[in-house]
């Protein structure tokens, strides 16, 4: 398993370009389940969700081809309609392939996700919404089946904002007969997205960005082109990494309309920022200071945001309260960050962190995939060497971070591990 060697105290200097974003290429590659055509997406990152999701439908017989952060999906020859427990166990977005082949062949079969580190991550929304669009849903031995001739349109009230499950009932309605409407929508920007893409691929999708969405169903997709929108949660992780670590650093390829609540709360602790139609300037001298904050749906702060701010607050002037409202288990960081010398209490969905004036380097261990970024940026700011373990996480979600890091000055290096036969 390979590891993050970081020696840390170095201040961030240069231009960091933004990749594609994670979140908007993952349901976008299975939305070209609905498409008896080519798919040619843009901008799609180097990463390895992105490879398990080539993977899972390549099962299923799409035909692939990648040239660069161009990917081609064809699925005229679709003949299973199964997602196997073995990949949705390692990424959770598997799920996003159950709309779109109920829709289009009335059939599917993919594995319930299960728990993760983070919480229970029950997927229930999405099932009670194939059932309002005329599945008939049956779990068994573990697999979550479901059948219907063509799904019909209706209106959709979901009981608490999620973002997958609105892209796969957003992807399921594409193709159903008449009109859908879903309240209490997902407004992220990665939803919008998606929306784009299928609208391209001739969905008719109007609303997308608020919280209700409207859906006329269409016969059948066509083939099309997309290309991805920007990083959000990378450009965020690269600016808390500046406001802790010091310097500046010039984020190009970025979109800093999706990036509202973050820069925000970075201005309030002291990142100067500019911003341009596709970049961010910030620039950070000195400490930063203590900032309050709470995840909330978008548009507020992103859920996945906050171990990349609680690193910041280790380090900060003052004291500061995070409150996580979207997943039960959102702090195994804590525990890690502790061990670099962070002084953090957490009690049920609470964080207090007092800052301190310097962290010191240790051994941790990433256990989700934006707490190992929240890690990697402790051990930026840390004295000596940190050792960030068990980073499968950030090559899951990060397109080759420590190489976009060293770049900009960090001192980072990536230790392969060789397994004895
Ligand atoms: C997506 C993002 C993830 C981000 C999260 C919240 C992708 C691939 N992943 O995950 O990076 O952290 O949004 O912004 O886009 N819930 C239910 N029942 C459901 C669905 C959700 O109870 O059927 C709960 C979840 O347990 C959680 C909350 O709703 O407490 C929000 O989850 P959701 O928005 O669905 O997260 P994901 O779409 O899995």
């Amino acid at each position: 398993m390979d590891k993050l060697l970081i020696h840390g105290g170095a201040r961030l200097d240069g231009e960091v370009p933004i990749s594609g974003a994670k979140n908007a290429a993952l349901p976008i590659l299975c939305a070209s389940l609905l498409v008896p055509g080519t798919f040619e997406i843009d901008n799609v990152p180097q990463l390895q969700d992105v490879g398990t999701t080539i993977k899972l439908l390549g099962r299923m017989g799409v035909v692939s081809e990648r040239d660069g952060s161009t990917v081609r999906l064809d699925a005229s020859g679709v003949t299973h309609f199964e997602a196997a427990y073995d990949l949705v166990a390692t990424m959770r977005a598997s799920i996003l392939v159950l709309g779109p082949l109920v829709a289009r062949f009335g059939e599917a079969r993919v594995s319930l996700p299960g728990g993760c580190a983070i919480g229970q991550r029950p997927v229930d929304q999405h099932i009670k919404g194939l059932q309002l669009l005329g599945a008939e849903i049956e779990i068994e031995h573990g697999y979550v089946i479901a059948r219907a001739s063509r799904l019909r349109g209706t209106r959709i009230i979901t009981d608490m904002v999620t973002v997958t499950g609105t892209e796969n009932l957003l992807m399921a309605a594409t193709l159903a007969e008449g009109e859908t409407i879903i309240e209490n929508a997902a407004r992220e920007p990665e939803v919008v997205d998606l929306a784009l893409a299928l609208n391209a691929l001739g969905a008719r999708i109007r609303g997308a960005g608020t919280d209700r969405i409207v859906i006329e169903g269409v016969q059948a997709l066509h083939g099309g082109r997309h290309r991805v929108m920007s990083d959000r949660i990378e450009a965020g992780t690269f600016l808390c990494a500046v406001a802790a670590a010091g310097g500046e650093l010039r984020l190009t390829g970025c979109e800093p309309s999706t990036l509202d609540a973050t820069l925000e709360k970075l201005r309030e602790a002291g990142l100067q920022i500019e911003t341009g139609p596709d970049w961010i300037r910030a620039v950070m001298r000195g400490r930063p200071r203590a900032v309050n904050l709470r995840t909330a749906p978008y548009p507020g702060l992103a859920t996945d945001m906050q171990a990349q701010f609680m690193a910041v607050n280790c380090v900060a002037e003052g004291t500061s309260v995070i409150t996580e409202t979207i997943f039960e288990n959102r702090f195994m960081h804590v525990q890690e960050m502790r061990r670099l010398g962070a002084d953090i209490d957490a009690q049920g969905n609470t964080a207090v962190v007092r800052g301190v004036a310097g962290l010191s380097g240790a051994i941790v261990m990433a256990t989700d995939l934006r707490a190992s970024a929240g890690l990697v940026i402790a051990g930026l700011v840390a004295r000596g060497d940190t050792l960030v373990d068990r980073i499968y996480h950030l090559d899951r979600g990060y397109d080759r971070m420590e190489r976009k890091l060293a770049a900009v000055g960090a001192h980072i290096e990536r230790v392969r591990t060789v397994v004895d036969a």
